[in-house]
């Protein structure tokens, strides 16, 4: 029998929260100094701010008060002629985009270093993906961004294909030439659809990537809260007149909403606005020159490198966020995924992610100098006493898969579980993603090659995180077939 006394999330909530970790990773607001004002408030009113819709307040599935004056307020900001606020994170965004500009059947070009939330977009919609291999960083192993020429080529194989989908940056920071690849998708009437889940803060400040909107793109799904200051969860869809009609997208995103929004998201959205609006290159300025600083210390740090704008080639690395503070730790002789634990276990710093050479912080608009400092302090520690010497941890870069059926055909088709190891040259009948940054090593409807299960061999033996099977150990898959 189970207690009902207990709360299991509430206490672990309260646990983490009362460790005091300093926070390298999302949301961006870091318990709220990046959004001082809305926090102030919070603090206040506490749950009396948790209302629900009514005249005064609105309602976001049929705007036309304070909704729709801050939906304006965003769209400007943004340099968007639209915006929709989203409470389903930017996954319902991303959704959103996909399905209003492909039916069924229709091909979009995809970048294959895409988050779950596009194939899952794609199983929605019924839209067919075309993968372009994204470029490849062999000493950090790491996937960068689609050049120009591998879209020219995916446009020029696909004159069928009605949209072409970026991301705007990669997790690790790299942009793609966005406004290129704008005028090369509309000059054959293609529609431009970005990912900006991880650069809500690049339309800011003018050391950073251009954004999707400044760039031309016609939709742009922003995590405002990852790198904007809003709370967890919400979100934004930007949409430019030209090549979509706004109404159809509205028609779409109203079959991701809620009739319930809460208002603390909403409210939060209208308040990072704000901040990023009006203090915006202040804030944003500070997170570049505190992850310059940071950059800097940690490369005088023998054996770590951390990567920055010397990375920009003009082709798969157009441009660099420098807000990402990634750091290759091969030259210590451990993965990131030992640095990672280090980091949390030993000195109560959470970062975003890691892979097998390196570990990713995210600086933002919530971060100090004693947090820059402790990071930076933690990491020299790390290197002085746990450093192995050189150890480049062979980290599989897997080539483009092959799609046998689309992502929607393959989740309506009959399905049996074999082992993991019996499952070379099959069918994925289930996504396989590593948690963060939730890249699927296969997707739904791909055949699965013997490269791809030893590198799940791998990540396990690293204990990096697996999800998307229904099997939490991944010892067995789904696949097509009876
Ligand atoms: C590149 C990318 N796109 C989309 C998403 C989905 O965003 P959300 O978690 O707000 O739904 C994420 C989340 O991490 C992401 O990393």
């Amino acid at each position: 029998m189970k207690s009902q006394s207990s709360t299991p999330i509430l206490d672990a909530v309260v646990e983490c929260c009362d460790k005091e970790t300093i926070h390298f990773d999302v949301p961006g607001h870091k318990g709220g100094r990046g959004l001082s004002d809305f926090d102030k408030i919070l603090r206040e009113k506490g749950l009396k701010l948790d209302i629900s819709s009514a005249k005064p307040v609105d309602s976001l599935n049929n705007p036309s008060g304070v909704i729709k004056q801050a939906q304006e307020l965003a769209a400007e900001a943004f340099n968007a002629d639209h915006c929709f606020f989203m409470v389903g994170g930017t996954t319902a965004a991303v959704h959103a985009m996909i399905m209003s500009t492909c039916k069924p059947g229709e091909k979009i070009i995809v970048p294959r270093n895409s988050h779950e939330s596009i194939i899952k977009g794609l199983v929605l919609s019924g839209a067919v993906p075309i993968y372009v291999q994204p470029g490849v960083n062999r000493e950090l192993g790491i996937r960068t961004g689609v050049s120009s020429a591998a879209i020219k080529e995916a446009i020029n194989r696909n004159k069928d294909a009605k949209a072409v989908l970026l991301m705007n940056p990669t997790y690790y920071g790299a942009t793609s030439n966005i406004s290129e690849i704008v005028r090369l998708a509309h000059s054959r009437g293609m529609v431009v659809l970005v990912d900006e889940a991880h650069g809500t803060h690049f339309g800011f400040h003018e050391d950073l990537p251009m954004s999707a909107m400044d760039a031309g793109a016609d939709m742009s799904a922003v995590s405002i809260h990852k790198t904007g200051g809003s709370l967890t969860q919400s979100s934004m869809l930007l949409v430019k007149n030209g090549m979509v009609d706004h109404r159809a997208v509205m028609t779409t995103v109203q079959l991701m909403l809620t009739t319930s929004a809460s208002y603390l998201l909403l409210a939060s959205l209208d308040a990072a606005r704000k901040n990023l609006a009006t203090m915006g290159d202040e804030l944003v300025g500070k997170a570049v020159k505190f992850s310059r600083a940071a950059r800097d210390r940690i490369n005088s740090i023998e054996g770590l490198y951390a990567f920055g704008k010397e990375l920009i080639n003009g082709d798969d690395i157009f441009g660099f966020d420098e807000t990402k503070l990634g750091v290759c730790v091969s030259g210590i002789g451990l993965s990131g995924f030992e640095v990672y634990d280090m980091l949390k276990e030993e000195h109560n710093i959470q970062v975003e992610l890691a892979d097998g050479s390196n570990i990713l912080a995210i600086v933002s608009l919530g971060d100090s100098e004693s947090d820059i400092d402790a990071l930076v302090e933690a990491l020299e520690d790390i290197s002085t006493r746990h450093a192995k010497g050189w150890r480049q941890i062979e980290q599989p870069i897997l080539e483009n898969p092959y799609v046998v059926i689309s992502p929607r055909e393959a989740f309506y088709s009959p399905k049996r579980t074999v082992m993991l190891e019996d499952a070379a040259g099959e069918v994925a009948g289930e996504s396989l993603m590593l948690y963060p940054h939730g890249i699927p090593i296969f997707a739904i409807g791909e055949r699965i090659t013997s490269e791809m299960i030893d590198y799940i061999s791998f990540l396990k033996e690293q204990s990096a995180v697996l999800v998307g099977t229904e099997d939490p150990d991944v010892e067995y898959i789904k696949i097509l077939g009876m």
